[in-house]
């Protein structure tokens, strides 16, 4: 661990071992420049505690990111439970509150909601106990817990349509394919929404049934989560873990563009690189799967319209445009280029705090 955190370029790491459960938890703070570190808290089990550190710190980085491209004042953190196995309702709800009594503990130097492997549900109850959980109504609200899902699905949904345009020139979804990896709290609703616009889906999920379920309903193909990597398709739209992208798999695609929610798709830089020069373009995992965060910070700011959440959330496609445009005239990768922009924002950032007194 402690090669880990000299080796990462973030602040901090809270590190907090739950006893009752053998959990560890995780807190990784990247970067405060734009403002608190926000980012979700993952449940999940890792192969080592270390794991779970090194995913966390790598999560935190691409809240840093994502933030900065949406020009939003939040901070880059995530918060990481690695857990031992599946636990018990009463162990699992028992390290939760544990955790969010912590949370609360830190007194704002970290907020977090919902992320893969916890439910809004699980939210609204650490709420009790933690001042710092997004997404949750404010006090004498109706009692409400907030799904990011289809917030983040609405923003994919829309940077496909930009990436499409700019990759093969089409305008719209009818009969484009699609290939879903993962049909969890956001690839499920990203598959209704392109069913309702005429798309063509294959769709995969660790959970063979879950895939089948849901290829039945909408008129989908399912395939196994393997498979899913040689799919002929124009879309292929990794909406599970991260690190899928890499030097095994990137040969194997057959597609035109890669556009999905998961977090941290590239398994390194050189992945970017790989996909460009194979003529596939990515639209960076950090701007078009930013619709839940968005959300997320909005509710903060006392928004409460869905109508004026889903507006703000389409203008994604608007940021990834510019990006694609920049990475066309300059022959450089939407990964470069998206990195380029976020770097611009933290660097404005970084003069305004140095003016301060
Ligand atoms: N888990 C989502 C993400 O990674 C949404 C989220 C954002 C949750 C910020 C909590 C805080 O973007």
């Amino acid at each position: 661990m402690r090669e880990l955190i000299e080796a990462w370029s973030g602040e901090a790491v809270v590190v907090r071992r739950d006893a009752p459960t053998g959990a560890w938890c995780f807190i990784a703070l990247h970067d405060s420049t734009l403002g608190m570190p926000v980012g979700g808290c993952r449940m999940k089990t890792y192969d080592s505690p270390e794991d779970g550190l090194r995913d966390a710190m790598r999560l935190a980085e691409g809240m840093t990111y994502k933030w900065a491209a949406l020009d939003f004042p939040f901070g880059g953190g995530k918060a990481v439970l690695a857990v031992p196995g599946s636990l018990p309702d009463e162990h699992r709800s028992g390290l939760l509150q544990r955790f969010a009594r912590f949370v609360d503990s830190l007194g704002g130097a970290f907020a977090t909601g919902v992320d893969l492997g916890t439910t809004p549900e699980d939210m609204r109850r650490m709420a009790r106990d933690c001042r710092f959980i997004m997404g949750q109504a404010a006090p004498g609200e109706a009692d409400d817990s907030v799904d990011p899902g289809p917030y983040t699905a609405l923003g994919v949904l829309t940077g496909m349509q930009v990436a499409l345009r700019h990759r093969v020139g089409r305008d719209g979804l009818q009969g484009v394919r699609v290939a879903i990896q993962g049909v969890g709290d956001v690839g499920a609703p990203l598959a209704q929404m392109l069913s309702r616009s005429g798309a063509c889906l294959i769709v995969a999920d660790v959970d063979d049934e879950r895939a089948r379920a849901l290829g039945g309903e909408l008129g989908a193909e399912a395939v196994s989560a393997d498979d899913v990597y040689d799919v002929e398709c124009d879309v292929f739209a990794p909406c599970a873990v991260g690190a899928i992208l890499n030097e095994e798999t990137i040969p194997r695609l057959r597609c035109r563009v890669v556009a999905g929610s998961a977090n941290n798709q590239l398994d390194n830089d050189a992945d970017a690189e790989r996909l460009h020069d194979r003529g596939v373009l990515y639209a960076p995992d950090y701007i078009i799967n930013a619709g839940g965060a968005l959300a997320f910070g909005l509710i903060h700011q006392r928004v409460r319209s869905k109508a004026v959440l889903e507006d703000r959330v389409r203008r994604i496609g608007d940021t990834l445009d510019q990006i694609l445009s920049e990475a066309g005239s300059s022959g450089e990768s939407p990964w470069h280029a998206a990195r380029q922009v976020a770097e611009r924002v933290l660097a404005k950032g970084r003069s305004a705090a140095s003016l301060r007194p």
